[in-house]
């Protein structure tokens, strides 16, 4: 069941996105090439989010993981945890991160460049990041789950790029997933139908080459099967009759 929010209970879940917001970057500007490790990153994040008054929406997620933000360096997909090994420059990095404030969830994501990248990397940024775009801006009343998803699909896959399966984006409010998945694969038409007040987070995952991936033995980190590149971007959006709105971000 999709559990519609008021437009007082999007306000709120806005609150909680200017934060994470917020976070993302101050995390990012804090990036030294050669010197900044993720647990540095995760470090600022716990601090900024209880200095907000908030919780970080991950950690202790399914009892388990152990940190605030998921760090995904170069071929780790997403749910890299925060590790000592200094960001290299020419590294993306997916910082991932999620807070709780006053009752209610938001979530989005960001992969950065490290200092300089190469065009190929730079390439798989900015078409993912369309990518995300392209998804919210079908995320209309009246739409279905399916017209977002094919719109991802697309546009990653036209630039030669490989979609992830395994992992979806998902509505979100009081519990950080509900219901509707969101896949960044499918067919337009298809899907549950989006009607104003649907808050959800929308989060592709794209690789260079395969669109396969493994998880690791720590059971959190996943990478591509060949080896290549991922990035993911992620906003929290509402539905509503004006038509999509972000709710992770620093204006208005
Ligand atoms: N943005 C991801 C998601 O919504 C991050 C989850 S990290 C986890 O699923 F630790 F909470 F799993
Ligand atoms: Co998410």
């Amino acid at each position: 069941m999709i559990i519609l929010k008021k437009s007082s209970e999007i306000a709120q879940i806005k609150k909680s996105g200017r934060v994470v917001a917020r976070v993302l970057r101050s995390m990012s500007e804090a990036i030294v090439p050669g010197k900044t490790t993720t647990r540095d990153l995760d470090a600022l994040a716990f601090r900024l989010i209880e200095e907000a008054g908030g919780k970080p929406s991950f950690l202790n997620y399914r009892g388990s993981y152990p940190a605030s933000i998921c760090a995904s360096v170069n071929d780790v997909v997403i749910h890299g945890i925060p590790n000592d090994i200094p960001l290299q420059e020419g590294d993306i990095v997916d910082l991932d991160v999620g807070v709780f404030l006053d009752g209610w969830h938001a979530d989005s994501a960001w992969t950065y460049p490290v200092g300089s990248i190469s065009e190929n990397a730079q390439r798989l940024l900015n078409v993912t990041r369309e990518s995300l775009y392209q998804g919210i801006a079908k995320a209309k009343v009246g739409s279905r789950v399916g017209d977002i998803s094919s719109a991802v699909q697309k546009y990653c896959e036209s630039h030669g790029y490989g979609v992830v399966r395994e992992l979806v984006g998902h509505g979100i409010g009081r519990n950080l997933h509900e219901e509707p998945s969101v896949p960044n694969f499918g067919k337009p038409g298809k899907g549950p139908l989006l009607k104003a007040g649907t808050t959800m987070c929308i989060e592709p995952m794209v690789n260079e080459g395969t669109h396969r991936i493994h998880t690791l033995p720590d059971q959190w980190t996943m990478k591509t099967d060949d080896g290549k590149l991922s990035a993911h971007f992620e906003h929290t959006i509402a539905i509503t009759s004006s038509g999509p709105e972000i709710l992770t971000t620093e204006e208005d």
